[in-house]
């Protein structure tokens, strides 16, 4: 797979997206050398900002964000060939003016382009609407054009088709590229190979061996730096349909027949339409709504939530969202798959738990314990990505005594990687056209058909129903419950 030489129009490239992630990303692909030579980019503001200014912006961005020295040739060399346009929607001379510039790169040999929406939601159909008015998405003689989307993609499953079809209308679906940054993560991507590249694990993988998939997505940020986004929004649709949805989909998902974009994503809308749709009472049974009240997290004082400027002093959004969710299908029949994901929490911890049923113990009933260990394979993003397999081992010793022990496997360690924003992934397969990484209109919409049930139920549930939590700590207590009650626990966040 090779880069091919295109355009980058980067639409909000003066936001915080642009400085912290992307713009990061390329310098980080032409340290790899995986820049293609005939490379630009466009910086599409709103007003007019001098390329010389918005150059040196990035370039303090750089070293702020790469999280090692930055090699300023290489920052020059991704830098030097930026321009800047300024388009708004609602002007449409001025997507004429940027038709202009691209046509005049494009008589400098620039053949492709990528149309980068790093922009507020609202701005998705408009801009694309008006690259399709003066004809800048069309693909021909072999030239391509591709359309890249950031999350959130919709806020409802309505919003999410409505949206859908606003695009398809312009554009195919092969064009289009829907970010989800989970899928740029290495040790996510590791979960197709982990599953699918060995043959020890997938006989086992199912309702005979498994008893239960926890998902943890635990953050020790809170909300004040983007409140009236947040607060719009909540736990559940910031992070549920997309980032935890694409764990569970990779981790339930029956083996594609090819790895190829149209196969793999086939399998994860497939085994995302299977998730139980529930009744407003089932929801409400099987999930919960936590909101941080004031406390430490570390040494950092977090103010309440309803505190927050730019949050509603009687706001029921939640910061905390646990779910319990069933998969109906041959393999995952009575598996419940545990999700939570929430703000100002004790730890920052991501990570997939497939713990496996427990040994019939008969044999040991009388044996010493020091340990028990689960026999959880736990598949981990943050704080390292890795992958730990948990399982009993004989106390060394005379007697017999036993001691749950870990095996575990780290990138870092193994592969000496530096870390990357998982956007380089992401921005180099749009650029060799593959699209197996980013999500496709009927992935999305199976996403948000799953939570819809609990959005509704919430919705009418108001206040009633949040529960509190202090922050810093490790969640609501009915987190707790919603487990003890099937006689299981969460792991422990460390
Ligand atoms: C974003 C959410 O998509 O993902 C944020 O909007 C969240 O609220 C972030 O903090 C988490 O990403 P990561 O890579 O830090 O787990």
């Amino acid at each position: 797979r090779v880069a091919e030489g295109c355009g980058f129009v980067l639409f909000g490239v003066t936001g915080d997206l642009a400085h912290r992630l992307v713009v990061p990303a390329l310098y980080n692909l032409a340290e790899a050398g995986l820049l293609p030579k005939d490379f630009c980019i466009v910086g599409v503001t709103r007003s007019d900002v001098p390329a010389d200014k918005l150059r040196e912006d990035l370039n303090t961005s750089l070293a702020k964000f790469i999280k090692r020295p930055v090699d300023p040739e290489i920052a020059k060399s991704v830098l030097a060939c930026l321009s800047t346009v300024r388009a708004d929607p609602s002007d449409p001379a001025s997507f004429d003016v940027l038709k202009k510039h691209l046509g005049e790169l494009e008589t400098r040999g620039v053949a492709n382009f990528i149309f980068y929406l790093a922009v507020p939601p609202s701005g998705f159909a408009p801009i694309s609407q008006s690259l399709a008015n003066a004809g800048l998405l069309k693909e021909q003689q072999g030239r391509w054009r591709r359309l890249v989307i950031e999350k959130p993609f919709g806020t409802d499953l309505a919003s999410a088709r409505a949206l859908n079809q606003q695009l398809l209308a312009l554009v195919d679906e092969h064009q289009i590229y829907r970010i989800d940054h989970y899928l740029g993560k290495e040790t996510v991507q590791n979960i197709l190979v982990l599953r699918f590249a060995n043959g020890m694990f997938e006989p086992i993988w199912n309702r005979n061996h498994i008893d239960h998939v926890q998902i943890t997505v635990s953050e020790t940020l809170d909300v004040a730096h983007r409140s009236s986004f947040y607060d719009a929004t909540g736990a559940l649709r910031d992070m549920v349909p997309n980032h935890l949805f694409q764990l569970l989909s990779l981790v339930a998902m029956e083996p594609p027949a090819r790895f190829d974009a149209h196969a793999v994503r086939s399998e994860k809308g497939e085994v995302l339409a299977a998730i139980q749709q529930v009744s407003h009472v089932e929801a409400l049974e099987n999930s919960v709504r936590g909101q941080y009240t004031t406390g430490k997290v570390s040494d950092r004082q977090v103010d309440d939530y309803r505190t927050t400027d730019g949050v509603a002093k009687n706001s029921a959004t939640e910061t905390y969202a646990a779910l319990k969710l069933s998969i109906d299908n041959w393999r995952w029949a009575g598996v419940p798959f545990y999700l939570r994901t929430g703000k100002a929490l004790r730890a920052k911890r991501t990570e997939v738990a497939i713990r496996f049923k427990r040994a019939p113990f008969s044999m040991f009933r009388d044996t010493a314990i020091d340990h028990f260990a689960q026999n959880d394979l736990v598949i981990s993003i943050e704080p390292n990505e890795g992958v730990t397999l948990q399982f009993n081992t004989k106390v060394p010793g005379p007697e017999i005594a036993i001691n749950g022990v870990e095996m575990k496997f780290r990138y870092e360690d193994y592969f000496k990687v530096a870390p990357s924003t998982g956007y380089e992934t992401l921005l180099y397969d749009c650029m060799t056209g593959d699209n197996i990484l980013f999500q496709r209109a009927d992935g999305i919409e199976a996403g948000w058909a799953a939570v819809e049930p609990f959005i509704e139920a919430w919705k009418s549930a108001g206040q009633d129903g949040v529960q509190g939590y202090a922050a810093g700590s490790d969640g609501p207590a009915a987190a707790d419950e919603l487990l003890e009650r099937d006689g299981r626990a969460w792991r422990r966040l460390t």
